[in-house]
């Protein structure tokens, strides 16, 4: 692990900290994924450069309504969320990328400090630099990390109550196992007197998310074939876009989004040192994006050791914000 931090002149700067952990076995990681049963590669492999890029695209797509919808409720309801969450916290964002939605949040909330997290530094370094241009008056501690593989904040974060906001529904990326584990690290980190401000997908008819992750523009499915552009550079790999088709569909038992990549025919792919043998319409899983509830999330919550204190929603039902305290304070 490195740690580099760069001191702010005269707090013009935000501070900048690197607990980004060395690529360790990244190919072994991909490999055992394409090795298992079903074949999947890891959601985090979308985030590259082109695939964020596409994935901005994404979010003002006409059928992609959860950022739109996000965004209109943390507008609405901004003063309300800032007396929840409370004003002059330390506010921190994981995978924060371009701290676009937080904009919306800090008139109200007046936070004493906000700490954007990513694990793309360049980006996370050059959004921080615009934020701190745009809001003067906020100091901004932005850290290089991996949030799932963060186990403490380093010591020199502003002192003083936490909210951890987690917007876009990212948790529904998370098998339900992981997402707890999540939300227990959240529940630690904030500790007793914070809370965690987090954007959920609801659960709704399957027309409407089928065709949010089945654009008729075609984005979402080169956002899903550029999983194999970069692995092709990561291991590197030899994999044929074109011999690949995008399919998403919604498991409704599941209650989620399950995104396939399928092969077009049958084919051997080389991949480092193996090769890997596809047949004609065998699947590699490549997201799950699950939906909720309101009490389901309210129970997995629970089960976190957080209680939901608010629940924020647009007036048709389709996504809901939430504030969340650790259970007993
Ligand atoms: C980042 N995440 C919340 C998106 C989602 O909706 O699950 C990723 C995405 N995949 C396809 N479209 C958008």
């Amino acid at each position: 692990m490195t740690l580099a931090t760069r001191a702010s002149a005269r707090n013009a700067l935000p501070d900048f900290v690197d607990l980004s952990t060395a690529s360790g076995d990244t190919t072994a990681e991909i490999l055992a994924g394409l090795n298992a049963t079903p074949r999947c590669i890891n959601p985090k492999f979308f985030y590259d450069s082109h695939g964020s890029a596409l994935f901005e695209r994404i979010t003002a797509l006409p059928e992609y309504y959860p950022t739109r919808t996000e965004r209109g409720i943390l507008k609405a309801f901004s003063r309300q969320i800032a007396q929840a969450t409370g004003t002059r916290r330390v506010l921190i964002e994981p995978g924060a990328g371009s701290c676009e939605k937080v904009r919306l949040l800090l008139p109200t909330m007046q936070p004493a400090a906000y700490v954007p997290t990513d694990i793309a530094g360049d980006f996370l370094h050059a959004s921080a630099e615009k934020l701190r241009s745009e809001f003067p008056w906020l100091p901004v501690t932005a850290i290089q990390a991996d949030f799932t593989a963060l186990t403490a904040m380093p010591e020199s974060l502003p002192a003083g109550p936490r909210c951890l906001f987690y917007p876009g529904s990212t948790l529904g990326n998370f098998q339900r196992d992981e997402a707890q584990a999540f939300l227990c690290q959240a529940a630690t980190l904030i500790g007793a007197g914070g809370t965690l401000l987090i954007g959920i997908d609801l659960h709704k008819e399957t027309a409407t998310l089928e065709a949010a992750y089945n654009d008729s523009a075609g984005i979402t499915a080169d956002f899903n074939l550029n999983i194999l552009r970069h692995l092709n550079q990561l291991l590197p790999a030899n994999f044929d876009l074109r011999a690949f088709r995008h399919v998403a569909h919604y498991n409704e038992a599941e209650k989620r989004i399950e995104m396939h990549l399928e092969s077009r025919k049958a084919q051997q792919v080389d991949c480092a040192d193996i090769t890997i043998t596809l047949d004609a319409g065998e699947r590699l899983l490549t997201e799950y994006s699950c939906k909720y509830t309101r009490d389901d999330f309210a129970l997995l919550a629970d089960a976190a050791g957080l209680t939901v204190r608010h629940c924020w929603q647009d007036p048709a039902g389709m996504f809901a914000v939430f504030c969340l305290a650790p259970s007993g304070t």
